[in-house]
């Protein structure tokens, strides 16, 4: 039972709303769950446990409100079956009619349930054979572990859509959804794929697929680091992940420099110079603060190479039946490598005969893994559920991406040492702003009582504006929305008053003369006003973070820095748990 509830709070950085534990003893299962934090599932466990085998689970609902009766793990009516389920059975409306016509009871609303009973249902003493047996009727995602009281020290998974891995222990087999929970036990792990199973006991696993054909897999050995349970001197995990910004920025430089031909060194694309030459243009996909900083980043790869270069996200895209063209370059973001939508992107793409490369920054993640090249982001491990110094490198990686194309094409090698010595110094110029802190804790400390905000920007600056308005609303809940600058006059300027503050991007560069004119329309409107620029004094800014120039095509990283500030510290103005905002979670492994 330790092992369980110490993995449990090795995973709640992930996000999620019910925790609960299942243990076979003695020929029963035990299951205890509780809606809440973890510390609410600790309250009501057994003091001392001598379980061999169990099964625990995080809950972020889905299918039903959060409560205890949907936490998981979830029993079948007689107690025979426990499942804790990762995923989504779209038959779960059929599948539960079948058994409810043959007297079946369900006690929650999930979809997750219809497994524990189907399971119960066809089980005649071999677990394994039960679990394949079901699988091959539900359609949908799953990473299952299953429990049987008659099959002591035996725990059967599988794995489809949803991410599973194995620990191999000493005298002791562990199995999770993500390494963070392993990595005290240990470093061996065995990645279940897609359509397996396998049969734990301490000594063995046997892995296989639905029609029983079996598997021979080596165990990988994880990095040393993965997810870091410790917030060193910092309050919480997201101030300690903005202010490991510069470290994480030297993280994805490194190596990567090349002075000599001025332009980057990205060993990880294996595609020859010839493929690379022949795309025409560039896609970029991924989910919230990935799918944002895939804008930017398509806005440097366009303006560097001259390739049409755009972003979506990637769950827009997987539903539209997007067209795969074989001269596109297409690029999955993802801080995880686990969200289901972009992974579902991902293997829409190859299954077209697309070539995708990953910008991720888990090592090993199953998106890493699907699209077999990429660039790997080296941020270390990122725990809030909101995304600092993974969009930050992110930016950085795709600035080498766009470097090395438009070196490749018609970027001068002067114009490529000026862009490697920006990238130089970002680091010392992140470092610059975090220092500022007191000055950003007193602007957030402004700001942080009005409940609705604007967020305005042009082009780069536009997707920054996208980020700053997603931070502030998903850590301080106050309604914040992003506009480009040129669109204000257009509709959302009905809503500027003295009540709705405007946070403008404001970079020096050629749209400045615009961009002032539109915080002009908005001071005649008596809206405040606080502007992120290179500018010194900004005559209509009733407030102004200056941050320090770079190139422009980096300029949103430095930018980023006061935006992320301005809404923890609004978080923390307004009482909100800043680590783990309602309702999110880190990483969606769920459609
Ligand atoms: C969730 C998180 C976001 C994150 C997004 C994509 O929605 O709350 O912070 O940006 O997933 O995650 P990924 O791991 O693919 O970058």
């Amino acid at each position: 039972m330790p092992i369980l509830v110490e993995g449990l709070g090795r995973l709640e950085y992930r996000g999620y709303d019910s925790a609960g534990i299942a243990l076979q003893r003695k020929g029963r299962l035990e299951v205890v769950k509780k809606r809440g934090r973890l510390g609410e599932l600790r309250a009501v466990l057994p003091k001392r446990h001598t379980a061999t085998a169990g099964i625990a689970h995080t809950r972020w609902a889905t299918h039903g409100e959060p409560s205890d009766r949907n936490a998981h793990p979830h029993l079948d009516a007689s107690g025979a079956v426990s499942i804790v389920h990762n995923g989504i059975v779209e038959n779960a409306a059929v599948l539960r009619a079948g058994l409810a016509a043959k007297g079946a009871v369900f006690t929650s609303d999930t979809d997750s349930e219809v497994l524990a009973a189907l399971i119960a249902d066809v089980f005649a003493g071999d677990l394994l054979a039960a679990v394949r047996h079901v699988l091959c009727g539900v359609v949908g995602t799953y990473g299952l572990a299953v429990l049987h009281r008659d099959c002591p020290g035996e725990i059967v998974i599988a794995r489809n859509g949803s991410p599973v891995l194995i620990g191999v222990g000493e005298r002791e087999m562990l199995v999770a959804s993500d390494a963070a929970a392993l990595i005290a036990h240990t470093r061996q792990v065995i990645y279940l794929e897609d359509g397996e199973v396998a049969r734990l006991t301490a000594r063995e696993c046997h892995i296989s697929d639905l029609a029983a054909n079996v598997t021979q897999r080596e165990a990988a050995t994880l990095p040393a680091v993965i997810g870091d349970g410790d917030k060193g001197p910092h309050a919480h995990f997201t101030l300690k992940e903005i202010s490991e910004q510069p470290d994480a920025l030297r993280g994805v430089l490194r190596g990567r420099l090349d002075r000599r031909f001025s332009t980057a060194r990205l060993g990880g694309l294996n595609l020859e110079p010839r493929q690379l030459m022949a795309f025409r243009r560039v896609k970029l996909l991924g989910c919230g603060s990935a799918y944002l900083s895939a804008t930017i980043g398509a806005a440097m790869i366009e303006q560097l190479t001259r390739l049409p270069a755009d972003a979506e996200s990637a769950a827009e895209f997987r539903y539209r039946n997007p067209i795969i063209e074989a001269d596109t370059l297409y690029l999955a973001v993802s801080q995880s490598g686990e969200t289901f939508d972009t992974l579902a992107a991902v293997q829409e793409i190859q299954r077209k005969g697309g070539t995708v490369l990953g910008i991720v920054n888990v090592v090993g993640s199953t998106i890493a893994r699907q699209c077999g090249a990429g660039i790997y982001l080296h941020a270390g491990p990122e725990v809030a559920v909101v995304s600092t110094k993974t969009f930050t490198n992110t930016l950085a990686a795709l600035a080498l991406l766009a470097l090395f194309l438009g070196r490749m094409r018609d970027v001068s090698p002067a114009e490529g040492e000026r862009l490697l010595d920006a990238l130089e110094a970002l680091p010392d110029q992140v470092q610059g702003l975090l220092d500022r802190a007191d000055e950003f804790r007193r602007l957030a400390a402004r700001y942080a009582h009005y409940n609705r905000a604007y967020f305005i920007g042009r082009g780069a600056g536009y997707g920054l504006a996208r980020e700053g308005a997603l931070k502030l609303k998903e850590v301080s809940y106050i309604h914040a929305e992003a506009y480009p600058a040129s669109e204000l006059k257009h509709g959302p300027l009905a809503l500027v008053d003295p009540d709705t503050p405007t946070f403008a991007i404001v970079p020096d560069d050629d749209l400045l003369a615009k961009n002032l004119s539109s915080l002009a329309e908005i001071k005649a409107r008596r809206g405040p006003v606080v502007a992120i620029s290179h500018l010194a004094s900004i005559g209509e800014a009733d407030a102004l973070v200056t941050v320090p120039r770079s190139h422009p095509l980096l300029d949103p990283i430095l930018m980023l820095v006061p935006l992320q500030f301005l809404a923890y510290y609004a978080a923390l103005e307004r009482g909100c748990d800043v680590d783990r905002p309602r309702n999110l979670a880190k990483s969606v492994t769920v459609e």
